[in-house]
């Protein structure tokens, strides 16, 4: 009965390595040697059929037994295993979860950004996408291919910031290069709007800083009119003011359009007090700059337009400095979140 005589030293081996495992992995090891499809003991029973009619009886009921025993002594040892490692778990971790949490303050958008996001979103609505440009731009995008003139005060070192020692380069002084690059990149039709920020060297009061935002416009496409123009606006104004916005369009110049207006929008702030609001400056593109672009003049039309962000925020809000958009302070900024 040699087979059968196999089975005992098999299941003590095996319940003497349950025994000795001393961690759930090295338990799991033994459990697959031991009791696995490949172990002895498997092999054994999976042998039953071939044995002779006296030897399967026995055989059988022992080597059912020893699995038995084998697997009682493995889930025996995992719970003790789980257990152990529970405790040691526990015991190096002295978070006390009855204290008080540590406070996480979640923070909030900037108000420009709240401001950026809401005109973007009215933008995007209309089929407008979002194009973005440089801030440190050279002279060409900067001036001459938004056709301002050779000696136009822009172009000058006293309300641009020029980067030494590279000639022309300059912080762009107005989101409109973003036009041209715009432009460059692919023919019309066009529908884009640049926000981003902007430099110039007039930080003379409260209301100015050398530092701030615009949100610049571009559409070209056949057929664009003044009443395009005059559509898009008031509907930006009445999604951002309110239906029945009081607006007025006025004369206005700007080199890299002809004819240029400005929009101006009735503000009554929360205190009630109302004044007139320079909202933005527009036009129709100068046949100009799309010469600088390569795009027909004869074929295209288009318009744009430039909105100061900050500006935006700062009568919302009654700001009385613009400067305090700019410190950071959380005193200030957690008042519109
Ligand atoms: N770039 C102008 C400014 O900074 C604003 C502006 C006016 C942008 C007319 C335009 C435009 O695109 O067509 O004052």
């Amino acid at each position: 009965m040699a087979v059968l005589d196999d089975i005992g030293p098999l299941k003590d081996a095996a319940l003497a390595a349950v025994a000795a495992a001393d961690t759930l992995d090295a338990l799991e090891a033994v459990r697959v040697t031991h009791t696995g499809r490949k172990s002895a003991l498997a092999e054994i029973l999976s042998g039953i059929g071939r044995l002779s009619p006296a030897e399967r009886g026995p055989v059988g009921k022992t080597a059912n037994e020893a699995r038995k025993a084998v697997e009682a002594a493995l889930a025996d040892r995992h719970a003790a295993l789980e257990a152990e490692a529970m405790g040691a778990a526990l015991a190096r971790d002295d978070t006390d979860v009855t204290l008080p949490g540590d406070p996480h303050p979640l923070g909030s958008l900037h108000p420009i950004t709240q401001v950026r996001l809401e005109i973007e979103d009215i933008f995007l609505a209309m089929g407008y996408r979002i194009a973005d440009g440089p801030e440190v731009e050279d002279e060409y995008h900067n001036f001459t291919a938004l056709n301002v003139a050779e000696g136009h005060p822009a172009r000058s070192s006293s309300d641009t910031f020029y980067v030494a020692d590279r000639p022309g380069v300059a912080l762009r002084p107005q989101t409109s290069p973003v036009q041209v690059r715009a432009m460059e990149a692919g023919p019309p039709p066009l529908y884009v709007i640049s926000p981003g920020a902007v430099y110039r060297r007039d930080d003379v009061d409260a209301t100015h800083s050398p530092m701030f935002h615009q949100l610049e416009g571009l559409a070209v496409d056949e057929g664009l009119s003044l009443a395009h123009l005059k559509g898009t606006l008031v509907h930006v104004a009445e999604e951002l003011l309110g239906k029945g916005v009081e607006y007025v369009l006025r004369p206005h110049f700007f080199p890299f359009t002809e004819p240029s207006v400005e929009l101006y929008v009735r503000w009554t702030d929360k205190h009630g007090r109302s004044q007139w609001l320079e909202l933005l400056g527009s036009g129709m593109v100068d046949p100009n700059v799309f010469a600088h672009v390569g795009y027909d003049a004869e074929k295209y039309t288009g318009f744009a337009f430039g909105m100061g962000l900050d500006r935006i925020a700062m009568v919302r809000h009654g700001l009385p400095d613009l400067r305090l958009l700019f410190e950071g302070d959380i005193r200030f900024l957690e008042q519109f979140s």
